[in-house]
Formats: C-alpha cells, structure tokens, sequence
C-alpha cells in the first residue's frame, strides 16, 4: 500500500494508473477509521481497479467552536485497517500542503440545501468540505467517490457541486453502518464514556420507532417528528438538536412522508453531537 503526504505525489501516482487505463476509486475520509468507513473501502474495491482513501483531518469544514483539535487521529491504526481491505494507496497530507500560504479559493454551495439540518447549525462547514472533496478529486483523478448515507446531507451537496462544476466523477451513497445495538458507527463515538454510548442508542432507537409508525400507515410528518422527539425526550442525557423531514435528494420540506423522505436528526449526548437518519424506502432499517 503506497502512502503519500504530499498533493504532488497522489497527483502524480493517479496520472501514472489513469495513463495505465485504470479505474480509480476514491474514498475521502478524516481517519479514526471504523466499520462504516471500511464498508465504504470495499465497495469502492468491488466497483474500481485502484482504491484510493484519503485521511485527512479538514480545519475548514470545522467552526471556530467545532472539535478540530480534540478529533481522534491514529493514523497507523488507519493503515493496518486499510492494508486489510486492501486499498492501494493512502492520501494523509498535512494542512499547510492541502492550504498553502495564499490559498484562496472555495468551493461555495449556495442553495437551500445547506440551508437547514447541519448546514444550518455549522456555518461554514459544507463549504469546507465541498473545497476539500474538490481539491481530492482532482488530484486523484477519480472516476468513482464513496460516500455514506450516515452524512445524507452531505451526499446532497457532494452531488450539487458534483453537477454544478461538471466534475467528472460518479458519487456512490453507501447505507449505514451500524453497531449491533444499533448505534451509528461514528469516529465521535469514542468522545462517549460507555453511559454515554449505553444512553446514544436512544438515536437509533427513534428513527426505528418513527420507521414503525410509517410502516404502520402513519405518513403524517408532524406525527411522524413528535414520535422522534417523544422516544428523544424520554433519555435525560440527550438533548436535541434538531429532527427534520425532508424528500431525498432533494431535501424540499413533506407534509406526507413516503419512502423517498428522510428523517434526519442531530442529538447531543452530554457533549457529544451525533447524527442519524433513515430513508423510509431505504434498506437501513
Ligand atoms: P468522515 O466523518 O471520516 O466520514 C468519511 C466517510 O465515511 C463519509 O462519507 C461518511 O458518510 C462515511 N461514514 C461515516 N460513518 C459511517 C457509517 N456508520 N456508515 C456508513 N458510512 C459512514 O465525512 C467526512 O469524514 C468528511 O466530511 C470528508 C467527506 C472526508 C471531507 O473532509
């Protein structure tokens, strides 16, 4: 498994496999790496000749309150997992390479999808990651990226600037990966102390109780949000963000959900955010 850290090197790796007529895959990440980002490394292995993961910790997509520092980094551990996958190459630059001195320019979604759910509550966070996504995909030259439904919005947005710029990739949503209890894997996970991961299960808890009532013939969506909230309410140790209805993909408010509607919500646990969802249509459960 090659390792590069400077842009120049993935640059020049990805010409070389791309001149070779090869397929490139490419999984973006920020490391601490676990089941979900794995699940999305062997779907990129299954689809593409070259996989290529990215690790990097993205100061932009942080606020200036945001858990930048305190974000897990093992990058060795990273790459044991990824040497099981396996994939070929591992993309882990430092800040001042992926924004030098002068860097100026972002990639700036400017509609209504990263208006509301984390868009709203993050200001500043899709454009860093739209920058970065950019700036990854042209230095790999990708064909395919994977990405997980666990960041739906993020999908979203990927797709817009995806379309917007004609870049010429092909984006992959791949379901979430979840702990057997049910939590959502998540590299905020390890903030939780095990009361806290214990009583984190209330997210995953809601979102099936909201999935029962819609498969019970409840496509009311102010219903369908109070039976969130209600099993929400019910763990004194979360504290709700928000929980929104929306279509999928294209996040327009629904009065009747059905099964191309999404339920997103976002819940502190203690100090903790974590986020969730499921597409009524969807194969999570
Ligand atoms: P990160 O949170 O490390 O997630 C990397 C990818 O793994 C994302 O596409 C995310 O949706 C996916 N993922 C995380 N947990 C998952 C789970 N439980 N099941 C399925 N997929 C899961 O998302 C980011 O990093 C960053 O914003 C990034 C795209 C790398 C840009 O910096």
């Amino acid at each position: 498994m090659e390792i590069f850290h400077k842009p120049e090197e993935l640059k020049e790796y990805s010409r070389k496999m791309k001149k070779a007529g090869k397929t490139i895959g490419l999984v973006p990440t920020m490391g601490a790496l676990h089941e979900g980002h794995l699940t999305l490394m062997r779907a990129a292995r299954e689809k593409c000749d070259i996989v290529i993961a990215s690790v990097f910790v993205n100061p932009v997509q942080f606020g200036p309150n945001e858990d930048f520092d305190a974000y897990p980094r093992r990058f060795e551990e990273d790459c044991k997992k990824l040497e099981t996958v396996p994939v070929d190459a591992v993309f882990h630059p430092e800040p001042k390479d992926m924004y030098p001195d002068g860097f100026c320019t972002y990639v700036n979604v400017d509609g209504d999808i990263t208006k509301k759910l984390c868009g709203a509550r993050r200001p500043g966070h899709f454009r860093g990651v739209a920058t970065v996504v950019t700036k990854l995909m042209n230095l790999s030259r990708a064909d395919e990226a994977f990405f997980g439904q666990k960041d739906a919005q993020q999908v979203v947005v990927v797709n817009r600037f995806v379309s917007d710029l004609n870049i010429p990739v092909h984006i992959n949503m791949v379901p979430i990966v979840r702990e057997p209890e049910g939590l959502a894997r998540s590299s905020r996970n390890a903030y939780m102390s095990a009361d806290e991961k214990q009583r984190a299960l209330v997210l995953s808890r809601s979102l099936r109780k909201a999935k029962e009532a819609y498969d019970n013939g409840e496509h009311d969506a102010e219903k369908i949000k109070k039976i969130t909230r209600e099993v929400l309410d019910a763990e004194p140790k979360a504290k709700i963000d928000y929980v929104d209805l929306y279509s999928f993909p294209a996040l327009e408010p629904v009065d009747s959900v059905d099964e191309r509607s999404i339920l997103a919500i976002a819940v502190y646990i203690g100090k903790t955010r974590l986020i969730d969802n499921v597409i009524f249509g969807g194969a999570d459960k």
